[in-house]
C-alpha cells in the first residue's frame, strides 16, 4: 500500500535555494610532499573504485578495516527503503575492535593520555592492556551487578574522563545501548533523554574540573532521576564514578539502593573477562540524542557494524591516522564528533587518543599548545569556535610552542577563510594539512571533506563528498541547482552508506518525514536513488565541485558547533506562567558563531514592575531545562510577534532585526506596523545601517 509523508514545508516563507551568493573564491592550498609520502590514502584509484557503478560494495573496503566475527552477506538490503541495512548477516563486537584486537601488536601502547584540567595534576596513560581490564571489569560489573544484557539501554553524563571511553566500551561490550548525554546539558535534560531511551541505569560522575572549578555533577543526576520518573521511567541504578579517589566532590547525599560508588563495587569484579559477544551488524550501538525542529531532541540510532565500519574508513583515510601517531580531538565525548572521533574510530585503529578534561583556555591561551608540545600531538581535531576563542585569546601563542601537526580538522560550523588561515598558517605552521569534515549526528561520519594528500583545501570550503558519498544540490522543486551557478540550495545525499542512522529511537514515521519525506517522489519505490538524504543544510557547489556550507535551513541554531532547537529553548520559555509567546532566533556571535536571542510576550495583565523578575526567570528555566550553553545574549519582552496572516509566527523576521539585517517586504504581514516597534526596542531609536546578512540568516526557519 502506498505510504502516504506529509510534506515538511508545504509555505515556504523564503526559500533557501532562491539565495545567490557571491563569495569570493579562495586560493587552493596543496600539501606537502611530506603529509603524502606518509598518507594511507595517496591513491587516486579511490575515486574510481568509490564511484556510482561500484556502490555498494565500494564499502567493504571500510568494513574490511574491521573484525568481524561472521563475515556479512548482503553489503546493503534496501528492500525496506529508507530504513537501509548494512553488511547484514555479519556479526561483530566494537569492544573488540576497539580494545582487545590491538593487545598483540600495542597492548603496551598508550591507548587513551588523560590530561585533567589543573595543570598540577600530571597527563595519565591507559595502555591498550590497561585498557582491556578495565573494560571487561566494568563490563563484568554491568552485567552481574546490574543485570544488564544486550539490548538494554543505559544513559551516561559523564565529563571528560577516561571513564566515559571505559564505560561505553563495556556496554559495547556486551552489546547494551549507551546513550550518552552531553556532560554540560542539565539534569533535566539528561532526565528526559534517560525517558525516552528507557534507561534504568544512570552511569555518572561526583564532579569535573571546568574552568578552574571542581564542579558538582551528582546535583544533576537526582534532577535527572526525578525528572525521568515524571516521565514514567525509573531509573534504578546510578553508578558513580569518582574524580578523586577517596573524596566526594559533591554534596548530595546518597540515596540508600539507588546509588553506588563505582569504586566500592567495581574490586569484586578484579580481574573477570568479559567474552565480547558477537553482535549483528545491524544491532544498535548507541543513541544519540540531537536537536530538530520539534521541541523534543531525537533518539538518533546508530548501528553497530555499518556505524564502526565507516568511522573507521573516516579516521584512517580522511584523519589519516596511523597506530604511531598521537591524536587529539578536542571535541566533547558527549556529541557525535567525540564518539566517532575520540572513541571509536582513532580506538579501532589503535591510535592514542588524548582526552582533555577542561577547557581550552584554562588557565591561559597557552594551555592547549602545552599539551600539544609535551604530548607530542601531531594530529589535531577542533572547531571554528575554538579556534576563533584561541585566535582572539593568545593571537600568536601557538608559535611558542614547540609542537608539529602534520594534519588538522575542523567540524561543526562554517569557518570563515581568514579564520582558517590563521589556523593554517600560525596553528599548523604552514605544515600540516586540514581537512573541514561536514557532516551531522545522523550520519556517523564526514559527508564532505577532501581526501588530505589529494585534494588540494580552499578555505571556507567542506570539499567534494567523501569517498562514496554522493552530495547533490537540491531546489525547493526538487530541481538540481548546478555547480558554478552562484545560487544555494538544500545539500542532500543522494545515496544510503553505512555510517546514516537507522533510525530515530522509537519513531520510524519521525524519521522518514524529517529526513525523505521532503525529496521522495514515490515513496513506494525500492530504489536508493528515489532517496535523497535531506540535511536541513544550505550550501553552494562551486565549479570545482567543492561544497561551501552555508548553515542551517530549519529552526536549528548552531551554538559553538552544537545544535540547539530553537523549539526546545521555546518550550522552556513558556513554562514561565506569565510568557503567552516566545520565539528564539540565533544572532551572529563573534567567537560561538551564532548564540540564540529570547523574544517573549508576556500575558496580558502583566505590569511593567514585574519585568526584572520574569527576565530572570525565563533565564532560569533555560539554563535548568537545557544547558548553560542554551543561554541567550538577551531576552526581549515585545508587545507582539511579527505573524503572516495565517498565524505563522515569522522568526525570519525578528532574526533579521536582532542581526541588523534587511526584513525585506513585510507588507503581507498581518501585523507590520509590530515590526517598527519591535525594531526600535532592539536596535534602539537611531536608524542602524543594514546588511544583507549571513546567507544562513536569510534561510532561517524557512523549512518547518
Ligand atoms: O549545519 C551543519 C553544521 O553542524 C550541523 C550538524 O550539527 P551536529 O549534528 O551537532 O554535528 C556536528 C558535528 C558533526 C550541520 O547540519 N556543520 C557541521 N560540520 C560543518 C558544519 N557547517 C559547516 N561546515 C562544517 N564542516
Amino acid at each position: 500500500m502506498a505510504r502516504t509523508l506529509p510534506k515538511q514545508n508545504a509555505v515556504v516563507e523564503t526559500s533557501a535555494a532562491q539565495i545567490a551568493v557571491h563569495w569570493r573564491e579562495e586560493e587552493y592550498y596543496y600539501p606537502s610532499a611530506k603529509f603524502v609520502g606518509q598518507s594511507n590514502l595517496s591513491d587516486p584509484d579511490i575515486n574510481e573504485r568509490f564511484s556510482e557503478k561500484n556502490f555498494p560494495e565500494c564499502f567493504r573496503e571500510y568494513a574490511d578495516l574491521l573484525s568481524w566475527d561472521k563475515y556479512w552477506d548482503t553489503t546493503l538490503d534496501t528492500s525496506d527503503p529508507p530504513f537501509w541495512k548494512w553488511f547484514v548477516g555479519g556479526k561483530i563486537n566494537a569492544s573488540y575492535n576497539c580494545v582487545d584486537r590491538h593487545l598483540d601488536k600495542y597492548k603496551n601502547k598508550a591507548a587513551i593520555i588523560f590530561v585533567p584540567e589543573p595543570e598540577s595534576e600530571a597527563p595519565v596513560s591507559l595502555t591498550y592492556r590497561e585498557l582491556y581490564v578495565r573494560v571487561n571489569e566494568f563490563a563484568a560489573l554491568l552485567r552481574d551487578f546490574c543485570g544488564l544484557k544486550s539490548g538494554d539501554r543505559v544513559t551516561i553524563h559523564m565529563p571528560m574522563i577516561p571513564e566515559l571511553p571505559v564505560t561505553m566500551l563495556a556496554c559495547a561490550r556486551l552489546g547494551v545501548i549507551h546513550s550518552v548525554v552531553f556532560g554540560g546539558f542539565s539534569g533535566e535534560a539528561c532526565g528526559l533523554r534517560a525517558a525516552d531511551s528507557g534507561s534504568k541505569v544512570l552511569i555518572t560522575m561526583d564532579g569535573y574540573y571546568r574552568n578552574g572549578k571542581l564542579l558538582d555533577h551528582k546535583a544533576a543526576a537526582d534532577i535527572a532521576i526525578e525528572t525521568a520518573k515524571q516521565a514514567g521511567t525509573v531509573v534504578e541504578k546510578a553508578l558513580f564514578w569518582r574524580r578523586h579517589a577517596d573524596q566526594n566532590a559533591s554534596t548530595s547525599p546518597f540515596v540508600e539502593g539507588r546509588d553506588f560508588w563505582v569504586d566500592e563495587i567495581l574490586p569484586r569484579y578484579s580481574g573477570e573477562i568479559v567474552p565480547p559477544v558477537p553482535m549483528d551488524a545491524e544491532a544498535p550501538l548507541f543513541l544519540m540524542y540531537t536537536s530538530g525542529s520539534t521541541g523534543k531532541p531525537k533518539g538518533c540510532q546508530h548501528r553497530t557494524g555499518g556505524y564502526l565500519a565507516y568511522v573507521t574508513g573516516c579516521s584512517k583515510y580522511i584523519q589519516d591516522i596511523h597506530p604511531e601517531d598521537v591524536y587529539w580531538c578536542m571535541a566533547d565525548i558527549g556529541w557525535i564528533t567525540g564518539h566517532s572521533f575520540i572513541v571509536y574510530g582513532p580506538l579501532a585503529l589503535a591510535a592514542t587518543s588524548v582526552i582533555y578534561e577542561g577547557v581550552p583556555t584554562y588557565p591561559d591561551a597557552g594551555r592547549v599548545w602545552r599539551i600539544a608540545e609535551r604530548l607530542d600531538v601531531n594530529i589535531f581535531h577542533t572547531s571554528p569556535t575554538a579556534i576563533r576563542m584561541l585566535r582572539k585569546s593568545g593571537h600568536d601563542e601557538p608559535t611558542k610552542y614547540n609542537y608539529h601537526f602534520k594534519h588538522m580538522t575542523t567540524v561543526g560550523e562554517p569557518i570563515e577563510p581568514e579564520v582558517w588561515r590563521w589556523y593554517y598558517e600560525t596553528v599548523g605552521k604552514g605544515e600540516a594539512v586540514i581537512v573541514d569534515t561536514w557532516w551531522q549526528t545522523e550520519n556517523g561520519g564526514f559527508l564532505c571533506t577532501t581526501k588530505p594528500a589529494l585534494d588540494p583545501m580552499k578555505p571556507g570550503s567542506a570539499g567534494p563528498g567523501m569517498p562514496g558519498i554522493y552530495p547533490t544540490i537540491l531546489d525547493e522543486m526538487g530541481e538540481e541547482v548546478h555547480a558554478g551557478s552562484g545560487k544555494a540550495g538544500n545539500i542532500c545525499i543522494r545515496n544510503p552508506w553505512p555510517g546514516i542512522m537507522q533510525t530515530i529511537w522509537g519513531d520510524r514515521d519521525r524519521f522518514v518525514t524529517q529526513y525523505y519525506a521532503k525529496y521522495c517522489k514515490d515513496t513506494n519505490s525500492k530504489n536508493w536513488q528515489d532517496w535523497p538524504y535531506f540535511a536541513a543544510d544550505g550550501a553552494v557547489q562551486a565549479v570545482d565541485g567543492y561544497f561551501r556550507i552555508l548553515g542551517r535551513v530549519d529552526d536549528v541554531i548552531n551554538v559553538a558547533g552544537h545544535r540547539l532547537g530553537t523549539k526546545e529553548i521555546e518550550s522552556a520559555c513558556l513554562t514561565v506562567p506569565e510568557v503567552a509567546e516566545a520565539a528564539v532566533v540565533p544572532v551572529v556571535d563573534e567567537i560561538k558563531g551564532r548564540v540564540p536571542e529570547v523574544y517573549i510576550v508576556l500575558q496580558p495583565d502583566i505590569l511593567p514592575p514585574q519585568h526584572q523578575e520574569i527576565l530572570a526567570k525565563v533565564n532560569h528555566v533555560i539554563e535548568t531545562m537545557i544547558g548553560k550553553i542554551a543561554r541567550p545574549r538577551r531576552i526581549l519582552i515585545v508587545p507582539d510577534m511579527p505573524k503572516t496572516r495565517s498565524g505563522k509566527l515569522m522568526r525570519r523576521i525578528l532574526a533579521a532585526l536582532s542581526n541588523n539585517m534587511n526584513t525585506g517586504d513585510i507588507t503581507t504581514l498581518a501585523n507590520p506596523d509590530v515590526v517598527e516597534s519591535v525594531r526600535v526596542m532592539v536596535q534602539g531609536k537611531e536608524v542602524v545601517a543594514l546588511t544583507d546578512g549571513p546567507e544562513d540568516l536569510k534561510a532561517f526557519g524557512s523549512v518547518d
